[in-house]
């Protein structure tokens, strides 16, 4: 399977960009490598200076050493009609003849966000069967793809809630009222239904996997970037997705010992800049990249902004780092044992995180963000004794208490 990249932040920051040198820059090396745009707002081709399809084509790069860079904008769009479409039509069909009226039907079939999921599925497809050794992911803006990272779990419960359990109950009703011919349109959808949900369990899975996948946080430094970044960082962990750098692009140059307006202006904008980059210190690796005079369009210009973003690294994320999620400690024994959990996530300072048990799970809420925390076994016969945070998580205490230990 191949590495997958996705960058993201907000709308004109520069993600297509960034992703499409990173493309570039792998296949200038022989590795093969493509770039997918699943931004409805398409503009890959824009800056490669090709014209692209919903499938998969090399991009033709004459007079460069680059071989191997494919490129492609997934068409949600297009995707929904062709999956989803008749799965829709189905249901509706065989909801309408169990006597659930046309309104019913409609509400049930709509169901939130299957564009972005498809246009993900897809990504995962080309990433699990492609040659590449990266896909790179040109998605949408922070809001649009934080709501679509979640989703695979959102969806996965809906999903859920709606089937199996129901299953029988609508195959027994649909047998009372309807044909057989009904009753095995039914089964066919339910088929279908359960094959969607298993595709997105392997997209959770995918996300989830710090090996495989990570995500690059594009931003440009301006004031308002520092306190966000920190909230979308919050928001990725989560959902225990990696995030393995921060890039802040178009930094302007330094005007060095100039003199004159324009050279003031520079100065002032830089420092202003330079400022926002010192606030970021502390959430991890943030590289820059400078504001070019022209845009940086087609494979030999992106590939100057690909050298200046990696300089001599490997554009592809090193192993993830050690230290998982979730740590547990403790001293003590038997019943004067205390325990701390500790959940690394990076906070802002005026996040204020609210925790909750929840049978054997611990929910934790972030900026309205809700993650539930399986508790080790240890942890489930023991009752919270208070929490602490700080920039970098939340410690949470236990002490064992013998009335949870049926
Ligand atoms: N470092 C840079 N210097 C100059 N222009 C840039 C730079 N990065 C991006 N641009 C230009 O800014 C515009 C928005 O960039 P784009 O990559 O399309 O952003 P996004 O995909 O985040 O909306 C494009 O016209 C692009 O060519
Ligand atoms: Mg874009």
């Amino acid at each position: 399977m191949s590495r997958v990249l996705l960058f993201t932040g907000k709308g004109g920051v520069g993600k297509t960009t960034l992703a499409a040198a990173t493309a570039a820059s792998l296949a200038a090396h022989g590795r093969k490598a493509l770039v997918v745009s699943t931004d409805p707002a398409h503009s890959l081709g824009d800056a490669l200076d090709v014209r692209l399809g919903a499938s998969p084509s090399e991009v033709d790069t004459p007079g460069t050493a680059v071989g191997g860079l494919f490129a492609c904008q997934i068409d949600p769009r297009g995707l929904v009609d062709e999956a989803w479409g008749e799965l829709r039509g189905h249901l509706r069909t065989v909801l309408a003849g169990a006597g659930v009226d046309e309104l019913d039907a409609e509400e049930l079939t709509v169901l939130p966000g299957v564009e972005e999921l498809l246009a993900l599925a897809e990504v995962r497809r080309l990433a699990v069967s492609g040659p590449w050794e990266a896909v790179v992911v040109d998605c949408g803006p922070t809001a649009e793809t934080l709501r679509f990272l979640s989703l695979p779990e959102a969806f996965a419960g809906y999903l859920e809630r709606l089937f199996p359990t129901h299953r029988r109950v609508v195959r027994g009703l649909l047998a009372g009222v309807a044909g057989t011919g009904t009753v095995e349109r039914w089964d066919a959808t339910a088929d279908a239904l359960s094959r969607l949900a298993e595709r997105l369990d392997a997209l959770r899975t995918m996300l989830a996997d710090p090996s495989g996948c990570s995500v690059r946080l594009v931003l440009t430094p301006e004031r308002v970037v520092a306190a966000e970044t920190r909230r979308t960082l919050t928001a990725l962990a989560l959902q225990g997705i990696r995030v393995d750098s921060v890039i802040a692009n178009r930094l302007v140059p330094s005007p060095g010992s100039a003199r004159g307006a324009a050279a003031t202006w520079l100065r002032t904008r830089r420092r202003e800049q330079d400022a926002v980059l010192a606030e970021l210190t502390g959430i991890g690796e943030v590289r820059t990249v400078d504001h070019r005079a022209s845009e940086p369009v087609g494979v030999p210009a992106l590939l100057e902004v690909a050298a200046q973003l990696y300089g001599d690294d490997d554009p592809l994320p090193g192993a993830a780092p050690a230290g998982s999620l979730l740590e547990v400690s403790g001293n003590g024994r038997g019943l004067d044992a205390r325990y701390s959990l500790r959940i690394a996530l990076p906070l802002a300072d005026d996040a204020e995180p609210d925790l909750a048990r929840v049978g054997d799970d611990l929910a934790l809420t972030v900026d309205g963000r809700r993650r539930l925390v399986a508790l080790p076994s240890l942890l489930r016969r023991c009752v919270v004794t208070g929490a602490e945070m700080d920039s970098g998580g939340v410690t949470v205490g236990f002490r064992p208490d013998p009335s949870l230990w049926r």
